[in-house]
């Protein structure tokens, strides 16, 4: 018997709610195969932490979450908290010394779920979003000076490496060749940004060439939005920096029924720490504590989690029970226009997955 050690942080607001309810599903799933089994650890960590403590994570926290295995994250992010300290005291601060850059966002549109896009059907759009998760927009370069003076002035610095860059492309060029389409398209911005997003689209070509039976394009992120909507068709895998990889997976679960089914893997590809695997949407303080949260995206992410775990038979059940939980109408929660319990939800892919003879 495999065991997997997991650190759950469920973090702040419906984290909290759709961990516990992910948490189930994947004890559902050890139970349904058997030859494995998940020994699970909970940090309080998250805006409630810093209420009490002055920081989001206690010193040492990287130190321990060293020792699993994966870590599944909920949310972070409270009305009473300001974003960027709860962002870079927790989640950044797990992404950046863990090396996670790979951050992979899928987008389908599931069974019984619809696109706000007329006449968009599943066939059309199966995207994957690579984001660039360890530097660009995102690499906390900057500061503030002559606070408060009419002279103030603060700088944001983007940053782009040789190196960071070769090896987001290196990672999408080869996921776009594992799948059936072997189509990528670079999202830049190289007409306005005349530096950071060049040297981006140089590295793009140069990885292209080992990658021949990959077909790829060139997009500027404003137009990507326009073909995002028009032509989701001809969209397989996008290779996009931090920021606008961040903007396009909105975009793209919107797209594809609600933000609430989304998933994220942050990946460390070499394993040399371990990943993180959360859904794409927020806390969401508007509906905490009512019972509504979709936790599908936390769901999908955890079959994130067992795809990179090793656990590919386990994941697709997982998947499966998923999609056909999603196809019945009365089991979409109040974000897709329905009236299911986050409960109710959890129940239907536990039972599923328990009662899977696939
Ligand atoms: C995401 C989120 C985060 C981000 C927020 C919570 C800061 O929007 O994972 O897409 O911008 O990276
Ligand atoms: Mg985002």
């Amino acid at each position: 018997m495999k065991t997997y050690d997991i650190a759950a942080i469920p973090g702040d607001g419906i984290g909290k709610e759709v961990v516990a309810a992910g948490l189930r599903v994947l004890e559902a799933c050890a139970a349904r195969d058997a030859h494995f089994e998940l020994r699970v650890e909970n940090f309080p960590w998250g805006s409630d932490y810093y209420k009490a403590n002055g920081v989001l994570m206690p010193e040492g926290g990287i130190e321990r979450l060293k020792a699993f295995d994966a870590i599944y994250f909920g949310a972070v992010g409270a009305p009473d908290v300001p974003d960027h300290l709860t962002l870079w005291g927790l989640r950044l601060a797990i992404c950046q010394p863990f090396d996670q850059y790979a951050n992979v966002r899928p987008t389908r549109i599931l069974p019984g779920i619809q696109s706000p896009l007329r006449d968009v059907t599943a066939d059309d759009l199966d995207w994957v979003i690579v984001r660039e998760n360890s530097e660009g927009e995102y690499a906390g370069q900057g500061g503030r000076s002559h606070r408060g003076l009419p002279e103030e002035v603060a700088t944001e610095v983007s940053i782009f490496t040789r190196a960071g860059v070769r090896r987001i492309m290196r990672f999408a060029f080869e996921l776009a060749q594992s799948r059936p389409r072997k189509l990528l398209t670079v999202v830049t911005k190289s007409n306005a940004q005349r530096h950071g997003m060049v040297l981006w689209d140089e590295i793009a070509r140069e990885v292209a060439a080992d990658y021949p039976d990959v077909t790829w394009d060139k997009m500027l992120v404003d137009a990507m939005t326009v073909r995002m909507t028009l032509q989701p068709q001809s969209i397989d895998t996008i290779v996009a920096t931090n920021l606008h990889a961040d903007i396009l997976s909105d975009l793209a679960a919107a797209l594809a029924g609600s933000i609430g089914i989304a998933p994220t893997a942050n990946l460390n590809p070499e394993r040399k720490f371990p990943s993180m695997f959360e859904p794409i949407h927020g806390s969401a303080f508007d509906i905490t504590g009512k019972g509504i949260a979709n936790p599908v995206g936390t769901f999908w992410s955890a079959v994130m989690m067992l795809e990179h775990l090793g656990e590919p038979a386990a994941a697709a059940r997982v998947m499966r029970a998923i999609e056909r939980v999603t196809a019945d109408p009365s089991l979409h929660t109040p974000d897709l226009k329905g009236t299911a319990t986050t409960e109710m939800v959890t129940d239907a892919v536990c039972a599923t997955i328990l009662g899977d003879n696939e």
